[in-house]
């Protein structure tokens, strides 16, 4: 024990004793002595030259950021674009980045962007020409008004999601871009359940916007012509604050998008939330519902179902009718525009309800009968955009005239009213051979 404890006091003291007498060796000694000098020099100079040689500012001059136009296709450059990319993280590694500090396999393909009632009317077109363009689409939907129908041609691409959401409550989701239309649109579904709609517009605005806020997203409202009520004002400019009844049976939708437009503009101004407002005016076209109210979706079915066309009050009342794609476009450049807006964004082009039943008339059945009916409460006489704002600032303005646009209506009408009517035949068949 004492011999091995002796050996140990022996192994330990050793190196203490050896390094007591040797001298210190100075640094750069020890690495002349040695060569490492030179390969610490060769080191430096390799990866001087490999920075020189593949670092992305000295390869090309000050990378400006470029966008593709989703319109156009072209390529714009803009400063303000460019900061927005930096905010969404583009330039971290996203599109056009040229060092690609994120790994390969996270980067994004397009922008994420979700759309709310992107099962409906408007928004299901809208959802079809942004997964064109490559971006990845959410839409965040209750079924209200809309139909997986609308949408289900994109069921199956990578690129797709379908939420079931009412956006009266919160929902986090991470995206560049936040396209708000969840809202019935015809006064049939927002007369249904008044309070309902309100809540729409105000909570689910108010979570819309709070989560834009959140995420850094760029938000759009889609707000209505209504917003002018029953208008003193003819044609419509965006500075018109309106005449609307603050307690009538529309309320819940005029007041509730005129309460969604100051939400939107408190955001942008208390929390610095990117806002685009449009202000859009009746619109037609394919995949809208078909007993709703509207007078053209009413104008087209019962001309179909051989109905007679019913005409409310004399039928001297002025609406102008935008093409879907006309708006869809609107939408889309003012989503990616500079401007907050509002935006009118209708098709300026003016009938009656009685010109209109006669355009119906030629394009489906010239024996349609027309019928009178007493008006609705707190319709407006007359409405017309004024879109010179949209036209000068955002470039746009509709290009489908009505008897271009209401066939390609019709065509997906027909399919719908006589499938449905066929659908019915058969299942009454059925049940009654059971
Ligand atoms: N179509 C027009 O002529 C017109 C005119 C002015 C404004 N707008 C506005 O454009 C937007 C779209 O209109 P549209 O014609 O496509 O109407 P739509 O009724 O076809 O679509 C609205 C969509 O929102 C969904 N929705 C409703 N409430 C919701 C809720 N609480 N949570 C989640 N989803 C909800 C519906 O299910 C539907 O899919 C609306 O905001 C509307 O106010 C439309």
């Amino acid at each position: 024990m004492a011999s091995e404890m002796t050996y140990r006091r022996h192994e330990t003291q050793q190196p203490e004793a050896q390094s007591l007498h040797r001298k210190p060796i100075k640094p750069i000694r020890y690495m002349l002595r040695e060569q490492r000098l030179i390969f610490v020099l060769v080191g430096i100079a390799i990866a001087t030259l490999g920075f020189t040689l593949f670092s992305p500012s000295s390869s090309s001059p000050k990378p400006i950021p470029y966008y593709s136009d989703p319109i156009s296709g072209s390529e714009m450059r803009s400063s303000s674009l460019a900061q927005r990319k930096s905010s969404i993280g583009y330039i971290t590694g996203g599109i056009g980045s040229v060092g690609g500090k994120i790994p390969l396999g996270l980067k994004r393909k397009g922008l994420r962007v979700v759309v709310t009632g992107g099962a409906g009317f408007v928004g299901s077109h809208l959802v079809d020409r942004l997964i064109a363009r490559g971006d990845n689409v959410i839409v965040v939907d209750n079924f209200f008004t809309g139909s997986k129908d609308n949408v289900m041609h994109h069921f199956g691409n990578p690129n797709f999601e379908l939420i079931r959401h009412d956006v009266v409550e919160p929902i986090l989701l991470e995206v560049d871009q936040i396209y708000h239309l969840a809202c019935p649109a015809s006064p049939v579904h927002y007369k249904f359940n008044p309070v309902k709609t309100i809540k729409t517009n105000v909570v689910g605005t108010l979570n819309m916007l709070g989560l834009a806020k959140r995420v850094g997203a760029r938000f759009l409202l889609t707000s209505t012509s209504e917003v002018y009520g029953d208008p003193l004002q003819h044609p419509q400019v965006e500075t018109y604050w309106g005449n609307v009844n603050p307690i009538g049976v529309r309320s819940c939708y005029d007041e509730g998008k005129r309460t969604a437009e100051t939400l939107a503009m408190d955001y942008h101004r208390g929390a610095n939330v990117e806002v685009r407002i449009a202000r859009i005016f009746n619109t037609y076209g394919p995949r809208m519902c078909i007993d709703d109210g509207r007078v053209v979706s009413n104008f087209v079915a019962q001309a179909l179902r051989k109905e007679p066309l019913t005409v409310y009050g004399d039928g001297k009342q002025t609406r102008s009718f935008q093409f879907v794609s006309d708006l869809v476009e609107g939408l889309m450049r003012l989503m990616e525009g500079e401007h907050v807006g509002p935006f009118n964004l209708g098709n300026p082009g003016e009938f009656t309800m009685l010109e209109l039943a006669k355009v119906v008339q030629e394009t489906i059945d010239p024996n349609a009968k027309i019928e009178f009916r007493p008006n609705t409460e707190d319709d407006p006489h007359k409405r017309k955009p004024d879109i010179t704002k949209a036209k000068e600032l955002l470039g746009w303005e509709p290009k489908v005239a009505l008897r271009q646009g209401l066939p390609l209506m019709v065509k997906d009408f027909r399919q719908r009213v006589f499938g449905d009517q066929k659908q019915q035949e058969k299942t009454t068949t059925s049940s009654s051979t059971e």
